[in-house]
């Protein structure tokens, strides 16, 4: 190869190129960015995630949740949400969904691919008691997805719920915290991958990217997974 060659492939060089083997299992690259994503300053939601479900028809629908834990050991992404709403009821119907995360600093993205079941009442618990006051008012608020008549209708539901739970508004306005059970309907989902992608952008469009699956079976309560297998694809 001339050196002028070498010169010009030189421009494609990322500065953080895939590993070269690739590892055996994504996700402790895919936690290393999404923690990297965390710690960049001009991401103002790092852990947003577009979670993609559809009907058994095949309907899809998309649209931004949170993720509230990346669990490496058995390769799982957590959300929560009310399981009454339109995500939910698609997942109850197809409980399979895709996760898409994409992060500018730097400028990456990754697809999460897999089945989905529900986190357990403690998991959902926990989770929701460490929320603020307001959106654990909110959840118990919203029939997440319904239409409602107007604004107006949508802030007497938070006063109802005030009233029906009997909240001490004064010490929820002073700062003391005050329980609010979880809604029954409000959950958490966990997906299990059975395909991520991690895609590092590059120069020229000449993007750095790979993809690995396993088998993820779902049965009564447990769930079992086989080895992974990577690939690197064309951009
Ligand atoms: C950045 C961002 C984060 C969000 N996080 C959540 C979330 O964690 N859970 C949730 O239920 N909705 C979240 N939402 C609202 C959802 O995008 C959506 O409007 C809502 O869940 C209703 O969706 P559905 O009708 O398709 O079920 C978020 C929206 C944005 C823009």
């Amino acid at each position: 190869m001339t050196s002028m060659l070498l010169q010009l492939l030189d421009r494609f060089t990322h500065n953080a190129p895939l590993p070269d083997p690739l590892p055996l299992d994504p996700f402790p690259l895919f936690k290393a960015w999404y923690d990297e994503a965390g710690r960049a300053k001009q991401q103002p939601n790092p852990n947003a995630v577009y979670l993609a479900t559809a009907t058994p028809e095949g309907r899809p629908s998309v649209r931004a949740v949170l993720c509230r834990g990346i669990r490496e050991a058995d390769g799982s992404v957590e959300f929560f949400t009310n399981r009454s709403s339109r995500k939910g009821r698609e997942l109850a119907a197809n409980p399979r969904a895709a996760l898409l995360f994409h992060w500018d600093h730097p400028d990456r993205q990754v697809r999460v691919e897999g089945p989905v079941t529900l986190t357990s009442d403690a998991e959902s618990d926990a989770y929701f008691n460490s929320r603020r006051w307001e959106s654990r008012l909110g959840a118990w608020a919203s029939d997440q997805s319904e239409p409602i008549a107007s604004r107006r209708a949508l802030l007497d539901k938070v006063s109802a719920v005030v009233n029906k739970h009997g909240i001490d508004v004064a010490k929820l306005i002073a700062g003391v915290d005050v329980h609010i059970p979880r809604p029954p309907y409000w959950g958490g989902f966990r997906v299990w991958a059975d395909r991520v992608e991690l895609w590092q952008g590059g120069v020229g469009r000449v993007h750095d990217r790979a993809a690995w699956t396993r088998e993820v079976v779902v049965s009564g309560g447990s769930v079992s997974s086989g080895p992974w297998t990577g690939t690197r694809l064309q951009p």
